[in-house]
């Protein structure tokens, strides 16, 4: 296993830059491309129900991945700065943004960490879902770079898996707590995964990949220690991806366990805002 960070991120940022060519041809769907290419501005239920008018706001996408909702944005009216570390996002992204008559949106290569020494603050909002912090070990500091991007006033709009959810697996038909939470900066989980998670059956060549748990806890506590005052905070019952083979449609390209489960919490969201 690397023992740093910068190998970490390394062999994540290769397995990224292959999924981005397989995500971008959509062949299952998850990414509803056609239903962008024709103009649509949706993002999933949680979000639109949670994140409010941003027409006239400046804001930045982290982690915007090859920049579907940060062109969705765009087209609500934001002006929108997309950040993500893989060369080939970005590219894909920049295509994307040509192709659908927005070169005002701005895509920049690079770690969510260097983001305040490439990108100037001043933000409104910081806009952050779905798969974000399981790729960052330092939360702490991942904070700080969203309180440096805000203006004061501005807010952060963050949903993504819940950690509770992040602990499971699927074993035997059964969902198991499998993973401690909290992972440790340094002790990240390993992963192996021969394709990736929209049902494309491509084979990865990049197949490790390092992450980490966060509780909420560990979340709201580093906002508020970077200077962030929490507004709300919500769980839900529905995730946008298939997390586990015994999941079913839950609508609007939701998922959720079926039935014969328990309900448990897939998801949380949350809006803090920079203090003055
Ligand atoms: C699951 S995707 C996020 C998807 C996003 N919700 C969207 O708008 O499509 C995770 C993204 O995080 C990026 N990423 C992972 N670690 C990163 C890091 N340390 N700095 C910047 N981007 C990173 C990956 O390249 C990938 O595009």
């Amino acid at each position: 296993m690397p023992s740093d960070s910068d190998a970490y991120f390394t062999a994540n940022r290769c397995n990224w830059d292959e999924r981005v060519g397989i995500h971008r041809r959509d062949a299952g769907g998850s990414y509803r491309i056609d239903r962008f290419l024709e103009g649509d501005d949706r993002l999933h239920s949680i979000e639109d129900g949670e994140l409010g008018d941003v027409a006239g706001r400046r804001l930045l996408h982290l982690q915007c991945h090859f920049g579907l909702d940060t062109l969705r944005l765009a087209r609500r009216g934001a002006a929108v700065t997309g950040v993500d570390f893989s060369p080939a996002a970005i590219a894909a992204a920049r295509e994307l943004a040509g192709r659908i008559g927005r070169p005002d949106a701005v895509f920049v290569e690079a770690n969510v960490y260097d983001v305040p020494d490439v990108v100037a603050g001043g933000f409104d909002i910081v806009f952050t879902t779905w798969g974000t912090i399981c790729w960052l070990p330092d939360i702490p500091r991942w904070a700080g770079v969203i309180a440096r991007m805000l203006r004061p006033g501005g807010f952060l709009y963050f949903a993504d898996g819940h950690p509770a959810m992040q602990m499971l697996e699927e074993i035997d038909g059964r969902l198991l707590p499998t993973y401690p939470q909290d992972t440790p900066p340094d002790r990240p989980l390993v992963f192996e995964a021969a394709t990736t998670y929209t049902g494309d059956p491509t084979p990865l060549a990049a197949r490790r990949t390092y992450q980490w748990i966060h509780s909420i806890s560990r979340v709201v506590n580093a906002l508020i220690g970077a200077g962030l005052t929490l507004e709300r905070l919500d769980e839900h019952r529905v995730l946008p991806w298939r997390m586990f083979p015994m999941f079913v449609p839950a609508g609007d390209g939701l998922w959720r366990p079926p039935d014969s489960q328990p309900a448990i919490p897939l998801a949380v969201s949350l809006t803090a805002r920079r203090r003055a």
